[in-house]
């Protein structure tokens, strides 16, 4: 019996606790290919996925992306790849190269991200509990070796599927205000500051009924202390080495 899409939309949380119960072939063939009727830039479907099961791979996977015991032990792992390899491959049959750009590596990491947000709704949809893996791209160069991936191909991130424990369910997170995300008509840039505030104290509250005590600013805290420097600071110079361009 599968919910409506509205109900698991509405009831979603990440899910990192799984039972042991195996993910039958059968359905995950089922969702896979719901999912892959997801849009994609021009017809392209620029983008691979990998399933992984394999125990040993799951547990290189984990500590790729910084020991998250999640990845080893979910049943199947998926890795949503930009996948302009096969561009070029099309290309190569009519005798042309592809010209790379910032538009292809766009295009294929937009295409691996909406069908994997299909995969996880249809996955959520049968009671099955996930949580995407951007820590995929810790590594990317290691994680493409692991998978076999040929140049031209990168994760853009992973998911961790399994049936949920039913004992660690956390509760869902407040979402930032409805005015912060949602404009009518016209960007609404008033009161930014104000909002964020309201957040940062509504955030805190959750945190604190869960018995976590985080400063309050519970939102943009931990955001400004990650972001006030640079990120991966290497990710484009190694997609680049991988067969993707920036420019
Ligand atoms: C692209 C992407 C990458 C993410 N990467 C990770 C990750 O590496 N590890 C993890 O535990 N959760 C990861 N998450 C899950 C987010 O932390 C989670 O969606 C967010 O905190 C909101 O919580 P919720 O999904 O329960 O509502 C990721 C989510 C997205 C969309």
């Amino acid at each position: 019996m599968s919910q409506s899409v509205i109900d698991t939309l509405n009831n979603r949380v990440s899910i990192r606790f799984y039972t042991d119960e195996p993910i039958e072939d059968a359905l995950l063939e089922r969702i896979l290919q719901a999912a892959r009727r997801a849009p994609t830039s021009s017809n392209m479907q620029t983008y691979s996925i990998i399933v992984v099961k394999n125990p040993e791979v799951k547990k290189q996977l984990a500590v790729l992306a910084g020991n998250q015991k999640h990845i080893e032990v979910c049943p199947v792992f998926l890795a949503f790849c930009a996948d302009i390899h096969k561009l070029e491959v099309a290309l190569h049959m009519h005798g042309h190269e592809l010209k790379k750009s910032l538009e292809t590596t766009l295009v294929a990491s937009v295409d691996a991200s909406l069908v994997g947000m299909s995969v996880q709704t249809a996955a959520e949809s049968l009671g099955l509990g996930s949580v995407m893996i951007g820590s995929m791209r810790n590594h990317p160069k290691e994680v493409a070796e692991l998978l076999g991936l040929p140049q031209g191909v990168y994760v853009v991130y992973g998911m961790c599927l399994g049936w949920p424990d039913k004992t660690q369910v956390p509760p869902q997170k407040p979402r930032l205000p409805q005015d912060l995300i949602i404009h009518k008509e016209r960007y609404n840039s008033s009161d930014i500051r104000g909002t964020i505030d309201a957040h940062n104290k509504e955030l805190a509250e959750h945190y604190e009924s869960l018995g976590r005590n985080l400063d309050e600013a519970a939102w943009s805290g931990p955001i400004a202390q990650r972001l006030h420097k640079p990120v991966r600071e290497e990710l484009r110079k190694t997609l680049e080495s991988m067969g993707f361009s920036f420019d």
